[in-house]
């Protein structure tokens, strides 16, 4: 089905696509129903109850407007966002670029959504199934670097009790300044506030929401232990690694190449795993992690696994090679997972 689908989308822009594919499935979630519903392999991670331990990646769906249809292809977790909150139109068209030659893409969308309202209000409307539903957070492109922690905190506060878990995004390459926000007095003050906000949320619901911080694969080791530091002493429950990365030395070649943005799929595989193992060899099992970052087949998404990751999730996989990659990544990582016990 996706192989007589993708030769047509590939025709098209990418950005084009990807809105066709998305009006589409929003309207019609049934469709979804046409491709296999991916396995259960129950899990439980970050407190959550999972039915498979494969998400889809923040980005693909940024306005919340297709639930229903991944929950039917039967993610274990779904992260929707990059949600800001006002609404924001990202940057000038176009911005984002395939290049199949490497199985990757280049974007740098600038974080183009709908705004809190809009998002949550479509979450609010939307059967989750079984899927744990993850909302990314992140800040306005025209909020001041030194009050980024307000827009978060917002974000956590509409989004709190409608989320099953939520993630702080300060690893995106295109809104310009957020990745400041990974280091020193920036990283410790964001946390220390949004560690004060959930407290306070907490004890008025009742129910402790896990939160993960999201993290760029563009860092050292040693920043990559020391945000997993931060994260573990303010009782963050995950790390999401990784964003996509600004190197570019895999594509050098290509013609788009030089083009602005983030880089995913195939290229950024190995560093992300890398950065997953620094973090695994660091942070042992003091905090869940979660594997993003060029699964295009179920060994990557076992490379994944063996690197030290809970949980993996895919953007680009799906672009290349269409919802049966959810289904062959679960069932590669329950027999990797039995191989192990
Ligand atoms: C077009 C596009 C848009 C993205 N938007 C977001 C976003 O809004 N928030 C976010 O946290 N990550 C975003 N990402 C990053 C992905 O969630 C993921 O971390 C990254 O692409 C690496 O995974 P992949 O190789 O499976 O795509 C985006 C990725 C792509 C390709």
């Amino acid at each position: 089905m996706y192989a007589l689908a993708r030769p047509l989308l590939f025709t098209l822009d990418a950005e084009l696509a990807h809105h066709l594919t998305l009006a589409t499935l929003s309207r019609a979630p049934g469709l979804a129903g046409l491709f296999p519903c991916a396995e259960e392999d129950p899990c439980e991670v970050m407190g959550l109850q999972l039915r498979n331990r494969v998400g889809l990646a923040a980005g693909l769906d940024k306005n919340a407007a297709c639930i229903p249809a991944w929950a039917r292809l039967g993610f274990g977790l779904i992260e929707v966002g990059t949600v800001t909150p006002r609404p924001q139109a990202g940057n000038p068209k176009p911005r984002m670029f395939r290049l199949p030659e490497h199985q990757a893409i280049i974007n740098r969308l600038g974080f183009n959504n709908g705004g809190l309202d809009r998002v949550l209000e479509n979450v609010r409307q939307s059967d989750r199934g079984a899927a744990r539903l993850g909302i990314n957070l992140g800040k306005n492109a025209d909020t001041p670097a030194d009050q980024a922690l307000a827009d978060y905190q917002q974000g956590m506060e509409a989004a709190y009790s409608l989320a099953d878990y939520l993630t702080v995004n300060i690893s995106s390459p295109n809104t310009k300044g957020l990745r400041d926000l990974q280091a020193g007095d920036a990283l410790t003050g964001l946390l220390d506030g949004l560690a004060q906000c959930r407290s306070r949320l907490a004890d008025v619901s009742g129910r402790k929401v896990p939160v993960a911080l999201k993290i760029a694969p563009d860092v050292t080791d040693e920043q990559v232990r020391s945000m997993a530091d931060a994260v573990i002493r303010y009782g963050f429950d995950g790390i999401i690694a990784t964003n996509t990365t600004i190197d570019r030395a895999a594509v050098a070649e290509h013609r788009y190449a030089q083009q602005a943005g983030g880089l995913s799929g195939a290229p950024v595989r190995d560093v992300a795993t890398r950065v997953l193992r620094v973090l695994k060899d660091h942070v042992g099992n003091a905090c869940a992690l979660i594997g993003v970052g060029g699964v295009l087949e179920p060994e990557d998404a076992v490379a994944k696994l063996a690197a030290g990751a809970d949980l993996v999730q895919i953007y680009t996989g799906l672009i290349y090679r269409g919802p049966r990659l959810v289904g062959e990544c679960v069932d590669a990582m329950r027999a990797f997972g039995g191989s192990r016990n």
